[in-house]
């Protein structure tokens, strides 16, 4: 019964990061240089800048994590490196670096998906309960998952169009606020006394998928009117009525599949799980229903490389390694 140390790499989008975790439990340390400063004035992530400083950084990260460890590298079980989905540059920049590290080492190479990833943050702070529910819901996903058992993921819904994360962010431009705009909207909403109507998207009855990009045009539109009758829009109402619709959708399908599947929990993953509204919104209805709800806190949600390192401990005791032939995969799926 020895302690398992896994190293995580993740370099998937602006976040270079490496980890190390114990046992996919615990984290020994957890290092995230990121790049959003460098994004910014460009109001979303530059592919080209990313790759460029996941190169200078990756090295420097990795050694970081190691040092605040105290470990050696020939104490590590296993290198986990995000395989995929992700920018294609920034994600062969870990997987080679991972490459480098295992074959320098001599020690095995597991490939994980970041969204399996965002899923594992969660058994960082609390033990994961199956079937489970997870509501993965980021700058590039939206996803409801259902899992029966470790390292077992059934998508069952999805977004059609947007992210969640990526309406927000667009929004927030329309109303001029810095990018990643999702956090502005969500203070301002917080803020904001009323509340415009938009259309909520259900879709099919039934379907567990998501749309945001209707929602996102009909907020455009709002604004574009607006200026042609030359009204003047107050942004808090609007980043208000966009987040209501968001947050009833998102609460409204991910309890309906709760029920369905009848989980024993349910969490919570994703820059967007971060929002106040949402949180709020999932946490007093799985209450109300008594089916256990968890998010993890700020830095497990938003992308690190200690969930990475939990997800590839996972992987590494089903045996499941990825050679040296491993490239990054940017539509890899769960
Ligand atoms: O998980 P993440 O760090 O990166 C991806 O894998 O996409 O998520 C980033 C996304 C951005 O779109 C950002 O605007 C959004 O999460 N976000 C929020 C909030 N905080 C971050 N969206 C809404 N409300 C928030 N409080
Ligand atoms: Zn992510």
């Amino acid at each position: 019964n020895k302690d398992i140390y896994i190293l995580g790499i993740e370099t998937s989008c602006d976040e270079t990061a490496a980890s190390v975790v114990k046992n996919g439990t615990e984290i020994i340390s957890n290092v995230v240089a990121s790049q959003i400063e460098s994004h910014k004035r460009f109001g979303g992530v530059v592919p080209e800048i990313a790759s460029r400083h996941h190169v200078e950084q990756i090295t420097l990260v990795i050694e970081e994590a190691l040092r605040l460890a105290q470990l050696e590298p020939h104490q590590l079980a296993a290198v986990a490196v995000t395989e995929g989905p992700g920018l294609v540059g920034a994600l062969l920049i870990g997987v080679n670096a991972a490459k480098a590290f295992a074959f320098a080492h001599q020690l095995p190479l597991v490939g994980v998906h970041h969204i399996a990833g965002h899923i594992y943050a969660n058994r960082l702070e609390q033990e994961m309960e199956f079937p489970l529910l997870a509501l993965v819901i980021s700058g590039g996903h939206t996803e409801l998952i259902y899992m029966k058992e470790h390292g077992d993921f059934t998508v069952i819904g999805e977004t059609r169009d947007d992210a969640a994360g990526e309406a927000y962010d667009k929004v927030a431009r329309t109303l001029n606020l810095p990018y990643p705009g999702g956090p502005h909207i969500d203070r301002l909403a917080h803020a904001s006394e009323e509340a415009i109507t938009f259309p909520r998207i259900w879709l099919e009855e039934g379907s567990y998928d998501f749309s945001f990009s209707g929602l996102k045009s009909s907020v455009l539109n709002y604004m574009h009117n607006a200026a042609q009758r030359g009204e003047t829009v107050a942004p808090e109402h609007v980043a208000a009525g966009f987040q209501n619709s968001v947050v009833e959708v998102v609460t409204g399908k991910t309890v309906r599949a709760a029920k369905e599947y009848n989980v024993r929990q349910v969490i919570a993953a994703g820059g967007v799980a971060a929002n106040k509204g949402l949180r709020k919104s999932l946490e007093s209805v799985f209450q109300e229903k008594e089916i256990p709800f968890y998010i993890p806190s700020l830095p497990l949600c938003t992308d690190n490389a200690a969930m990475i390192a939990a997800a590839g401990t996972v992987m590494y005791e089903k045996g499941l390694f990825g050679t040296m032939a491993m490239n990054g995969r940017p539509g890899m799926p769960l």
